[in-house]
This record gives C-alpha cells, structure tokens and sequence, in this order.
C-alpha cells in the first residue's frame, strides 16, 4: 500500500521544480540526518543540502584476476522533498533505492529526459594518474570531486551490494561532503578470467550531499 503511494508520487517528484540548482531545496531538507553506519561518521554541524537516489553502474576492469575498480556513471534523482513530506510515514532511504531499482528500471539508462536528472555522476582523472568520483549539476555545471573519507560494508553484506561510503569535497562548489548509502547491487564477482574485460554492474543507492 504505501509502495503503491510512493509509486504514485515518483513522477511528482522526479519532476519537482528546482529553480536554481546552486541553491539548496526548496524542502527543509537541513533537517533530515544523513543516515550512518558504524565505519561512516557525520562531521559535526554538517547539514543535508540535497537527499537523491541515484541509478546506474558500477564499472569494474578485469586486471590480474580481480575485478578492479573503474568507475561509474549515474543519474541522480531529486528525493529532497519526497524524504521530507514521506520520512514520518516510513524509512525513505530504504524504500526510494528499492523503487529505484523497480520502477526505475522503467526509465531508461542513461536517462533520454535529462531534464529529470538533477546531478550526473561520473568519474574524473586525477592529477596523479588515478581516478575520482565526481558530481555535477549539468543546468548550471556547478559540481564537486570527492575525496574518500571512509568506507564501510553495506548491512546486507558485500557480496553483490557495495559499500556505503563518505566523500569530502576534493574541488568544486557543489557540496562539502557526499554520503552514498542505502546501496543496492554494484558488486563485481569476487575474480574474473579474461584478462582486461570491462563488466558494468547495475547498482542504486541514495546519495546525501551536504554543506
Ligand atoms: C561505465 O560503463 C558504461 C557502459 O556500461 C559507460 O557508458 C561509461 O562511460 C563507463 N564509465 C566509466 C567511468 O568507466
Ligand atoms: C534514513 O535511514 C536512517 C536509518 O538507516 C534513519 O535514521 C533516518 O531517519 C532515515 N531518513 C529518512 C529521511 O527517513
Ligand atoms: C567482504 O567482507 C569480507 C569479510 O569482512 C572480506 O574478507 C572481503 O574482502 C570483502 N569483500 C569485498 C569485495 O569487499
């Protein structure tokens, strides 16, 4: 029943106005705590300026029989005001990635409509050679790379779910700090035979961006 509800207002809130991306939502969004876990912890006074459930892949490049990290590439939906008017009635986090892994999945990949995307997820190359997460409002190009804070297994386990993490603002205007949790799927196989494959794994988790 409640699914069905939240079902319902997917569109509303897929489409929910955003006037000015560099401005934080229109809902009271400061007052929802980023959710944690023992291994990620909030840095004091940070406040949620953005809650999104993000839908996409993990991508992973077969080096030495293991499946290494190469990235991945997201859209990112607005939650913001869903997770302030829903979060009394149930969990929002838990529920908004299982819709995004379902009713999302209606959606196409990458999404045709950007319009409905509010922050594109990517990787960028670093200085150094290596690579790092980034987040962009691709309206009004601000955006942010992260920095990896800290990492812990998701509560269901690190078999096919990957890890919640905490990022810190490396460069960029858009956010101080970026939360994936709530993560669904996105876990490579634990070894790979042919040298050198590329395997994009689909995943969804939500994404808290805070100042
Ligand atoms: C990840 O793989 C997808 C194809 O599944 C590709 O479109 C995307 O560019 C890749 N991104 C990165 C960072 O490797
Ligand atoms: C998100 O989940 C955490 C527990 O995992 C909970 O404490 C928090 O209130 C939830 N947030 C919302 C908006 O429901
Ligand atoms: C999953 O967790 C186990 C036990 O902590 C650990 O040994 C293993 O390396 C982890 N696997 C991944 C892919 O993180």
């Amino acid at each position: 029943m409640l699914f069905a509800i939240l079902l319902a207002l997917v569109p509303f809130a897929l489409a929910a106005p955003t006037p000015d991306m560099s401005t934080s939502s229109s809902c009271p969004v400061s007052s929802i705590e980023v959710p944690i876990i023992p291994g990620i912890e909030r840095a004091a006074g940070e406040q949620t300026i953005f809650s999104t459930v993000g839908r996409g892949v993990q991508n992973y490049t077969c080096t030495a029989g293991k499946w290494l990290s190469a990235g991945a590439l997201a859209d990112l939906y607005d939650m913001s005001c869903m997770s302030t008017v829903l979060s009394p009635l149930f969990n929002i986090n838990q529920t908004s990635t299982a819709i995004a892994f379902g009713a999302l999945q209606a959606i196409p990949f990458p999404a045709t409509d950007p319009s409905l995307v509010k922050f594109d997820h990517f990787f960028v190359r670093t200085a150094a050679g290596g690579i790092a997460p980034a987040f962009r409002d691709s309206r009004v190009g601000i955006e942010v790379v992260g920095s990896l804070i800290s990492r812990a297994d998701s509560p269901a386990g690190n078999v096919t779910t990957i890890p919640w993490l905490h990022l810190t603002a490396a460069s960029g205007m858009l956010s101080k700090g970026v939360f994936r949790t709530h993560t669904i799927g996105g876990q490579a196989p634990p070894s790979c035979a042919a040298e050198g494959r590329s395997l994009s794994v689909p995943y969804t988790a939500m994404y808290y961006f805070t100042a």
